[in-house]
């Protein structure tokens, strides 16, 4: 089932020519998403030709073709995984018997909500990202972005695939509702927060892919454990292709925090921006800024939803199937830090409660891997300074420790304290207006500009001087 044929109006490896209906139906959505992608998508370079790759399968190994596509032309092909046989339930009340191949009555609204709240993200990111290009400090930079572009409307088709195919229609509704909603707009914004924060700068844009992506990584991870099995395949082949949306952000990244190293060198005062580069206090600020928001995004510590989705098999941990032999969860606890009497007290709560920290605590674990490598880079460079993760306190604005203050170490401080302090831990108005004035295009092949170290190697084999997008035309 893994060809793909894209002759078809909407290529796919779902057999869609035999549903005529589901077909229509997808072929009604289809210039809607395209009215959509032409206005709030890529704002420059929409007609030149970029060095993509398009997913033509899902075989492990030859998934993906890579050459040069217009954006508008690059085909959004509908994905799942081949199916598992005699695969079960992983996790919950539900644990070992078979998968479902249709969505259970008693949990549509349920499952339909966490599809469309995934969803949501997809198109968001797109929207948020779309004058980027405008100031890419590379050709190469610039393909990527538009890498994660393409492929995070792909993710939409897939979400939007689920809703047509299994929700009828209020699904078919929803898929309208994903298309109507903006990023940042005042009356119509995208429903989780961090995919409503403005995006106009490549610090940001390597913090967002770096960590609000990363938050994608792990909730597409619990819902490949879903017992809903149409779901989990298509979460299964959505990761394969966030893998790289994850490597530009962590590379980006550090391509930032070696250049700010290299720059040191020669910097009068020890003093980065004095030589066009970006000083890592204001790096570590921006990564204190997106780490936070994107905890925010795994929901409430203690959470009655979050056990009865694990409960009911809609969501599983975080390789539930490979890595846990005990799937009931219960009679478990785990302790989660709360604020009580203006002090920190440590409260067991009922495993199943817990799952949305325990999610969480795996991507912190995620991050704390990643700042490792970075600062294996600063070492690399002879730079004693190094990057740190913020406590999963800091700078909370959803669940336990949103109406309480923290240092980035986690230490509870006063209102008061944070209001004085906060501009040397998040970004204050000079540093974004700093960084934003870097903002200048490098669309020559092979150059970069001052605030980021060229990559070490290209994108499939090409060299780092390859004309990423022909910018002439
Ligand atoms: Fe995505
Ligand atoms: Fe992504």
């Amino acid at each position: 089932m893994s060809a793909v044929d894209y002759a078809e109006r909407i290529p796919n490896n779902v057999n869609l020519s035999n549903d005529k209906r589901l077909q229509r139906a997808l072929e009604h959505w289809l210039p809607a998403y395209l009215d959509w992608w032409n206005s709030v998508g890529p704002q420059v370079f929409q007609n030149n030709e970029v060095y993509l790759r398009t997913a033509i399968s899902t075989e492990p190994g030859g998934w993906a073709n890579f050459g040069y596509v217009r954006m508008p032309e690059y085909r959004w092909g509908i994905f799942l995984t081949d199916p598992e046989p005699d695969r079960v339930i992983p996790g919950g009340d539900h644990a070992g018997k078979p998968v479902w191949q249709e969505v259970p009555g008693e949990y549509r609204n349920a499952l339909k909500r966490i599809i469309v709240v995934q969803a949501d993200t997809e198109p968001a990111s797109v929207e948020q990202q779309r004058y980027l290009a405008s100031t890419a400090p590379s050709l190469y930079d610039a393909r990527n972005l538009f890498q994660v572009n393409v492929e995070e409307g792909r993710h939409l088709w897939a979400m939007v695939y689920l809703l047509h195919a299994y929700f009828g229609r209020d699904g078919r509704d929803e898929a309208d509702e994903l298309l109507a909603r903006r990023a940042g707009d005042a009356d119509k914004p995208r429903i989780l927060d961090a995919f409503n924060q403005p995006c106009t700068d490549w610090l940001t844009f390597h913090c967002f892919t770096c960590f609000t992506d990363r938050d994608g990584k792990y909730q597409l991870g619990s819902l490949a454990e879903s017992a809903f099995d149409p779901l989990s395949r298509t979460c299964r082949f959505m990761l394969t292709e966030e893998a790289h949306h994850l490597f530009v952000g962590e590379s980006g990244l550090e391509r930032i925090i070696r250049r700010s190293a290299q720059l040191l060198r020669d910097a009068p005062n020890g003093d980065a921006r004095a030589v066009g580069g970006i000083d890592l206090p204001t790096v570590q600020k921006y990564i204190n800024y997106w780490f936070s928001y994107s905890l925010d995004l795994f929901g409430a510590e203690v959470s009655t939803n979050a056990a009865d989705y694990f409960a009911s098999g809609l969501k599983g941990r975080w390789r539930e199937a490979k890595d846990f032999t005990e799937h009931s969860a219960l009679n478990q606890t785990r302790a989660i830090t709360h604020v009580q009497s203006g002090k920190l007290v440590d409260v067991d709560v009922p495993l199943r409660n817990a799952m949305n920290e325990l999610l969480r605590s795996d991507y912190a674990d995620d991050c704390a891997r990643v700042v490792e490598r970075w600062n294996k880079a600063l070492e690399d460079e002879g730079l004693d300074s190094r990057i740190t993760l913020p406590s999963t306190r800091f700078h909370r604005r959803q669940g336990i420790y949103s109406d309480s203050h923290f240092t980035p170490e986690g230490e509870l401080i006063s209102a008061e304290e944070w209001e004085r302090r906060k501009d040397e831990w998040i970004p204050s108005d000079s540093d974004r207006e700093y960084v934003q004035s870097l903002m200048k295009p490098v669309l020559e092949p092979g150059k970069f500009a001052n605030y980021i170290a060229p990559p070490r190697r290209g994108i499939h084999g090409q060299t780092v001087e390859f004309e990423y997008v022909r910018t002439d035309g």
